[in-house]
Order: structure tokens, then C-alpha cells, then sequence
């Protein structure tokens, strides 16, 4: 059976920022707040569809891994924010990319999304239904968020990341994989306003989240998922060189981190640049993470992440011997004409209208 290994790996952050002390002139909230309670300090907010974002991480991927649009089999695209429900993100993207010879579809696993879309693309090569495998995480997310629900409107950025995932004879790439969901937690985490339930009403566009029972629900299926993914890997605690956590709060990552008795240097954060970018979040980390000299050959990797549904999952990928990118582009996004607030703000009060 085939192993499926990461090639190449790239993100996509759009351009503007809003801080929390911007955010808080138009949310009943605080920086204070803000950061003790999640630790995020600033996210991005994005001025072009989730696919243009998309489809500039697969770009910057397929040039780390050195290959063209037509080397692709499969495109996934991980999102719970699609440019539109019919048809799938991921065909967007395999036409801006002109990779006409990928089949494309989307996941919706909520901040799991990413690692559900690894999952696929490890079934698709072990089967030898491909051969190279696109997987992205993308999310607009900024745009579900209702300026009055401050319980969400300050924890969520936009971005995304994506992997080149390719078949190999070597023992490396995922080396276990831990999927799980519990429907019974959807009403925990769910947007009201959008889907067919909501066709006719006048539902306002909104997260709502009880966090509470998200944060419990989170520190144990993330702590659980880190355990089994290392065990079925073959691998003990002390072994894991990185793990790369879903960022939705710097305290869950942390009960983590004391689960499996990390130091600080084990465990990737950047949430307080991003905020929580639902299925974008660890595939930015992880390229994040390689440019900043966290990953070397041979690395042992954990990916973890919770999120609605309730969804959670652990992948355990051994690095291969690359660790800089074969090639690197120089496209980037269109430049803004509003600030991050100004954008949030006016999608704002179209909903209120
Ligand atoms: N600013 C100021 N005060 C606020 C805000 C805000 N933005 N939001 C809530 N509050 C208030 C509440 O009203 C409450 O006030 P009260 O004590 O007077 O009633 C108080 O702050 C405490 O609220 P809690 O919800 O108890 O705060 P908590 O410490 O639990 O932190 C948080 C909240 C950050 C949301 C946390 O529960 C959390 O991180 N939950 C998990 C999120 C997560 O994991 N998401 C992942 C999945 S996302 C996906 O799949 C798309």
C-alpha cells in the first residue's frame, strides 16, 4: 500500500488586519478580554472570495512541491464558508488553478476540516485512485460573524492554507489518522441565517457558540486524539518533535500540551496573529512552522483539531527530507481599497438591512 507524504505546502493570508482594539470600537468588547480569554490579538479579514485565497495557498503549494496544476488527481478544498453552496469551492479553485485533469470536491468538518481532507487525499492514494492530492483548508469566516454576538465576533480570521500530498514507497507521511464526530453537539456550535432551513426566514446571519461546552468538549477530544494518533504511529510522547494544533485558544492548546507533558518548543501557536481560521488553521501553521525552522527531516508531526459538528481528528505525519520549497512564486492578492474594519463593518449592516 502506498504511503501519502506532504511535497509541498503554502498559505494564503489576506491583506488587511483588524486589531482587537479596532474591533472593539464596534463590538462590545475589549483587548483585555479578548486576549486572556483566547489569546488572539489581531486576524485577517478578506477582500476577495475564499477561493481566490484558495487557490493562491495551492499555487505557492504546488511550487514548494515542484509541480504543475496538471500533476493533480484530486482537489480538496476544507471549508464551512464556500463561495457558494452549489457548486463545490474546490471546482473554483481547480479552474482558476487550470488543473483540468483533478476530480474536486469540498469537506465540511467545521475547524476539523482540514485533517478530514488529509484523510481523503491518504484513502485516495492507498487505494492508488491518485497519485497526487490536493488538500486545502479555506475560510472566509469573517463574513458569518455578527458584529452583535461579541461571543463570536471576536474569535475568528480568515486564510488558508494548503498541501501537495503525493504517493511514496518510503515510510514517511501520515502514519495514523483519528476521525470522530458527535452530531448531538451541533446546536453547541452552529450559523443561523444560512441553508435551506432558513430559506423564507428572516434569521439573522450569525456563529453561535456556547463556548463553554465547546472549550470542555475541545481539551478532551484534542488531548484524546494527540494520545491515540501517537500510539497507533508506533510512537511515544517524548518522540513528537511538533505538534500543530488547531488555534481556537491558547488554553485549550495548552491542556494539550500537559496531556502528552510537552514542553512549549513541541507545540506551534499563532493564534494571536490569526485568530481562529477554522479549517485554514493548521495547514497555515504548518507552513508557518516550516519556514521558521520548526520542521526538520524526519520530523515527527501531530496535527489535532476540534470543531462544530462536533468533528475531531489526529493525524500522525512523519516529515520526508525536504523541508524548503523546491520553488517559490511571486503572485499575491489584489491590493485592498478598505481596511479590515471597513469590510467588516459593511457586511455588517447589509445583514442588518
Ligand atoms: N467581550 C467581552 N465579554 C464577553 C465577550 C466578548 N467578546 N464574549 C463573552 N463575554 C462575556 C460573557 O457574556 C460572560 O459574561 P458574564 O460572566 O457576565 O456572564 C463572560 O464574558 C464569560 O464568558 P465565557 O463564555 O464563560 O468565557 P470563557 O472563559 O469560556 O471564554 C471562549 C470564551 C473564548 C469562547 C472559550 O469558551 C472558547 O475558546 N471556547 C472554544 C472555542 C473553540 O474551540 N472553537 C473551535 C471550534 S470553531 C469551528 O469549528 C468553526
Amino acid at each position: 500500500m502506498k504511503n501519502a507524504t506532504i511535497t509541498g505546502w503554502g498559505r494564503c493570508i489576506p491583506q488587511p488586519v483588524v486589531t482587537n482594539a479596532e474591533l472593539a470600537t464596534v463590538v462590545d468588547t475589549s483587548d483585555e478580554w479578548i486576549t486572556t480569554r483566547s489569546g488572539i490579538k489581531e486576524r485577517h479579514v478578506s477582500h476577495v472570495q475564499n477561493s481566490d485565497m484558495a487557490t493562491l495557498a495551492a499555487k505557492r503549494a504546488l511550487a514548494a512541491a515542484g509541480r504543475k496544476p496538471e500533476d493533480l488527481d484530486y482537489i480538496v478544498v476544507a471549508t464551512c464558508t464556500p463561495d457558494r453552496q452549489i457548486p463545490s469551492t474546490a471546482c473554483y479553485v481547480q479552474i482558476k488553478l487550470g488543473a483540468m485533469k483533478a476530480a474536486a470536491s469540498d469537506i465540511n468538518a467545521g475547524c476539523t476540516g482540514f485533517i478530514y481532507g488529509l484523510s481523503m487525499a491518504q484513502g485516495l492514494i492507498a487505494t492508488e485512485t491518485a497519485k497526487t492530492v490536493l488538500v486545502i483548508g479555506s475560510e472566509r469566516i469573517t463574513s458569518y460573524l455578527n458584529l452583535d454576538v461579541r461571543e463570536t465576533a471576536v474569535l475568528f480570521g480568515d486564510g488558508a492554507g494548503a498541501v501537495i500530498v503525493e504517493a511514496t514507497d518510503e515510510p514517511v507521511g501520515v502514519m495514523s489518522m483519528i476521525l470522530g464526530a458527535d452530531g448531538g453537539g451541533a446546536p453547541s456550535l452552529t450559523a443561523t441565517g444560512l441553508g435551506t432551513e432558513f430559506i423564507g426566514t428572516d434569521a439573522d446571519l450569525a456563529v453561535i457558540m456556547d463556548g463553554s461546552e465547546v472549550f470542555k468538549n475541545a481539551v478532551v477530544k484534542m488531548g484524546e486524539c494527540t494520545v491515540e494518533a501517537t500510539e497507533k504511529a508506533g510512537w511515544t510522547p517524548e518522540e513528537i518533535d511538533l505538534v500543530v494544533p488547531h488555534q481556537a485558544n491558547t488554553r485549550i492548546i495548552d491542556a494539550v500540551r500537559r496531556r502528552i507533558r510537552a514542553d512549549d518548543d513541541k507545540v506551534y501557536i499563532n493564534i494571536h496573529k490569526y485568530g481562529n481560521t477554522s479549517a485554514a488553521t493548521i495547514p497555515i501553521a504548518l507552513s508557518e512552522a516550516l519556514e521558521e525552522g520548526r520542521v526538520a527531516p524526519g520530523s515527527k508531526l501531530i496535527f489535532v483539531a476540534f470543531g462544530a459538528g462536533f468533528t475531531w481528528g489526529g493525524a500522525a505525519v512523519k516529515w520526508g527530507d525536504r523541508v524548503t520549497p523546491i520553488n517559490v512564486i511571486d503572485d499575491e492578492l489584489p491590493e485592498p481599497d478598505m481596511t479590515g474594519l471597513e469590510i467588516m463593518r459593511a457586511r455588517h449592516l447589509v445583514f442588518q438591512s
